[in-house]
């Protein structure tokens, strides 16, 4: 019998990757979204990949209604927890719907947990709480630094929940994994980002600005301490990423009760915003505008990931290179003009 798996979030960017993913690997995904952040054309691509359409519940994973009947229905052996906002902007001016959904939501489905004997659980965390590491790569051990945002606070908080319902021996296994910049799409262009109006991140309004959405990318900033002067960030394909979901959730199933451990999931390598626009005009043959303005405030300069463990613990490795993610997102961004 396949195990079954709840993805929160499952219809979301990360979530329908993992979802392929996951599928691939013999597991039978069960997607609990409410749809808040995506559309339920996910749905539709990803089943195209897969060649079936899984079960997808339509709920809100902070309510204990929808939660009680979900493991009410179906045995669930584990759950990838993606389910939350992201837009730090937003996060800034509406931190308690932040602090609810994110926080809420991870309360409800470890209460759950606990009464339905589900024990393992991959939790979608974020190099954002490394803010801006003092020695570079970014370790599992890196000091956590006080958070920018109340987005990049609940990441903090859900990972200390973790930590103490750990320790509080109720059986759990447990992984919080730290992503660093996600980008690219699945390579067959049916599923890929979907951003809620004007892009915040780098590659969609690289991809929007290509196409003709966007007038121009503003670089934000080249006077920084780097090798053009522009931020580092460590940026990884979306189905490596999806990949070390799949891997993870095999390894908790190896792992004995009341078990706790943090990975990065970064490529190891970092790259300038130049280098990305430079990148992503050779595969894409196409000539991006942009001009370079003011630095964003509250921007890490430069970040990137040691995976050293997650390559020594799971055996994973990113497969994808930066031009295989860029060449992924174009062409998304291309079917996402057919529409
Ligand atoms: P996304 O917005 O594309 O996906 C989130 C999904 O969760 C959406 O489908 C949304 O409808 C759903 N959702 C939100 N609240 C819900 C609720 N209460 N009930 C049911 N469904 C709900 O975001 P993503 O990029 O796929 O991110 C997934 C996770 O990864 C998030 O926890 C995010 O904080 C984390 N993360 C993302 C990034 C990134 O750059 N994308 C980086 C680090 C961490
Ligand atoms: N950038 C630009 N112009 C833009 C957008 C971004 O120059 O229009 C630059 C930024 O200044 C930064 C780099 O591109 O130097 C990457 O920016 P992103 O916003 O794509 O990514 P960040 O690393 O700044 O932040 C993202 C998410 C956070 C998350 C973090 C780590 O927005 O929520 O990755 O996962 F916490």
């Amino acid at each position: 019998m396949k195990q079954k798996i709840l993805i929160t979030g499952g219809a979301g960017y990360i979530g329908s990757h993992t979802a392929v993913a996951l599928v691939h690997a013999g597991f039978e995904p069960i997607i609990l979204d409410n749809f808040c952040t995506s559309e339920k054309s996910a749905i539709t691509g990803l089943s195209k990949i897969i060649g079936f359409t899984p079960i997808v519940i339509e709920g809100d994973c902070n309510d204990p209604q929808v939660i009680e009947s979900v493991f009410t229905n179906h045995e669930i052996q584990g759950i990838i927890h993606f389910a939350a906002f992201k837009a730090v902007g937003e996060s800034t001016k509406l931190p308690l719907k932040y602090y609810h959904n994110n926080i809420g939501s991870l309360v409800l489905l470890l209460q759950s947990m606990e009464k339905f004997g589900v024990k393992n659980l991959v939790f979608s965390s974020s190099c954002t709480v490394y803010g801006e590491p003092k020695i570079l790569p970014a370790t599992e051990d890196t000091p956590r630094q006080d958070a920018e945002s109340p987005y990049g606070n609940t990441k903090k908080i859900c990972e200390d929940i973790l930590v103490d319902v750990t320790k509080s021996q109720k059986g759990n296994k447990i992984i919080s994994l730290r992503y660093f910049n996600p980008i690219g799409a699945h390579p067959s262009s049916e599923i890929g980002e979907l951003p809620i109006g004007v892009p915040a991140n780098l590659v969609p309004f690289i991809t929007q600005t290509a196409i003709g959405k966007r007038e121009r990318l503003t670089i934000f900033g080249d006077d920084y301490d780097t090798l053009d002067g522009t931020c580092v960030r460590d940026y990884i394909h979306v189905m490596d990423l999806a990949d070390a979901h799949v891997k993870a959730l095999s390894y908790l199933a190896k792992q004995e009760d009341n078990f706790f451990d943090i990975l990065n999931v970064g490529t190891g390598n970092g790259n300038t915003v130049l280098e990305v626009v430079k990148t992503f005009e050779k595969v894409s043959g196409q000539n991006l505008n942009y001009q370079i303005g003011p630095r964003r405030p509250g921007d890490v300069v430069k970040t990137w990931a040691s995976t050293e463990k997650i390559t020594r613990v799971l055996g994973w490795k990113p497969q994808f290179t930066l031009e295989d993610s860029l060449r992924d997102a174009w062409n998304w961004e291309l079917k996402l003009a057919k529409r």
